[in-house]
């Protein structure tokens, strides 16, 4: 019974589906479930909150600045204090001020501050659905990590018109809910992950520093898909201009050294993912002052000082993770140098890439990796970073299983 005794946040957005989602609110009763409802102010054109809150038999909160709500539960931890959030219905205008990180209303600033899985029943007329704008949004969403039940083919129940867009059935909704919350069905559950994501940054003096031109994209997915299955991850990542994944711990650091320094607080984990790019140089003595030009003495000299490499040390570390990955990023060999990647590092699995600037894959959406393990080699074909993420974390589940 994976709903027993979970705490749902039901939001209730406008559209005629409402009346639907009160009889949510008893499935989700039935089986054991507790029902915190939220309200749009739409919503409660369809449905009132006293049928709302009789039947979840609690608080039905509505409004952002309600001093009595706020000093009850407050929205941060409306937000927060829950084991899933549930969408139902998710009309396109709530859907569009999620995609786009609006909050103007108590469902939105909620959505917004959550940090928990959330689950969308998206209704709204067939036409608004496949609007390009509700695709581009629907597309966002599912990339940020939100799931979706629905919407199902029917007639709508004010135009007559036929198309996708009538909400999913109460029993249907509560059959992904039970899913999402089903910890044993998910592969990584229990495990524990550290991920390394982006470039780092090594200062020259307080104003310069040397970097490289990776995006933290694929790393970044990588956490997120490894949390996807369940993982707990610690992602360290480098200066990026990515959002932090939802469901995963992030440290932000700027150095190698730093992220050497978090990556091993982080152990004893499962897992190891080091996909950052790390500077393997620093600069010896970083200048405490802004370097100035001197008339006359041309460009300073930089001494370099090597980096810790933090993949080699988690590899032959004695909390070493049951699997390590590593990636290698080259111009050239790229089979080759993979190989003595793997075994230089102490890797279970190094996936190789090419990074030549005609892939376009450094800094680029799309990669095309070849898994290299002590068995031999597996080519991908090419796939969008979020894809690579998502097979190399169901390869990771396999491997430990
Ligand atoms: N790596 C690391 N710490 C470093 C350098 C690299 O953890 N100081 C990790 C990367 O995260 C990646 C792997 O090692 O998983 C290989 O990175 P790459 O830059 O391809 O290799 P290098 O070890 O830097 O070797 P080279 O520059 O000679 O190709």
């Amino acid at each position: 019974m994976p709903l027993a005794g979970k705490r749902l946040l039901l939001v209730i957005s406008g559209g005629i589906a409402a009346y639907k989602s009160l009889d949510l609110i008893r499935r989700f009763r039935e089986r054991g479930a507790e029902v915190r409802p939220v309200m749009t102010a739409g919503a409660q054109q369809f449905v009132t909150p006293l049928a709302v809150g009789a039947l979840s038999s609690g608080h039905v909160y509505t409004e952002l600045f309600s001093r009595e709500d706020e000093q009850d539960v407050g929205h941060i931890r409306l937000a927060r204090d829950c084991d899933l959030i549930v969408v139902a219905p998710a009309t396109a205008d709530l859907m569009a001020k999620m995609a786009n990180g609006l909050a103007d209303d108590l469902a939105s600033t909620i959505l917004l501050a959550t940090d928990r899985p959330v689950l969308v029943a998206p209704a709204m007329n067939p036409k608004m659905w496949v609007h390009p704008a509700t695709r581009r949004n629907v597309e966002t969403l599912r990339k940020d990590g939100l799931t979706f039940i629905g919407p199902n083919a029917g007639e709508m129940a004010e135009s007559g018109e036929a198309g996708l867009g009538r909400m999913a059935e109460p029993l249907e909704i509560v059959a992904e809910a039970e899913r999402l919350l089903e910890d044993g069905a998910k592969p990584l559950s229990g495990r524990k992950a550290v991920v390394t994501s982006g470039p780092t940054h090594e200062p020259i003096d307080p104003v310069r520093y040397i970097a490289n031109r990776s995006s933290g994209r694929q790393g970044h997915a990588i956490a997120a898909a490894l949390a996807r299955l369940g993982a707990d991850v610690t992602l360290v990542s480098g200066p990026v201009t990515l959002a932090d994944p939802p469901g995963v711990e992030v440290i932000h650091v700027e150095r190698a050294s730093e992220m050497l320094d978090a990556v091993l607080s982080a152990l004893p984990a499962d897992i190891a993912v080091m996909v950052a790019a790390v500077a393997d140089w620093r600069v010896a003595t970083p200048n405490m002052e802004k370097i100035k030009k001197q008339p006359g003495e041309g460009p300073p000299p930089l001494m370099l000082a090597e980096n810790p490499d933090i993949l080699k040390t988690v590899g032959h570390h004695e909390k070493r993770p049951k699997v390590v990955v590593g990636f290698a990023a080259e111009t050239q060999d790229v089979e080759s140098n993979g190989r003595i990647k793997l075994q230089k590092k102490g890797a279970d699995l190094i996936v190789a890439n090419d990074v030549s600037p005609e892939t376009g894959i450094m800094g680029g959406t799309r990669n095309s990796v070849k898994l290299i393990t002590a068995d031999g080699i597996e080519a991908w074909p090419e796939l969008a970073k979020d894809d690579v993420a998502g097979r190399l974390a169901d390869w990771i589940a396999a491997r430990l299983t």
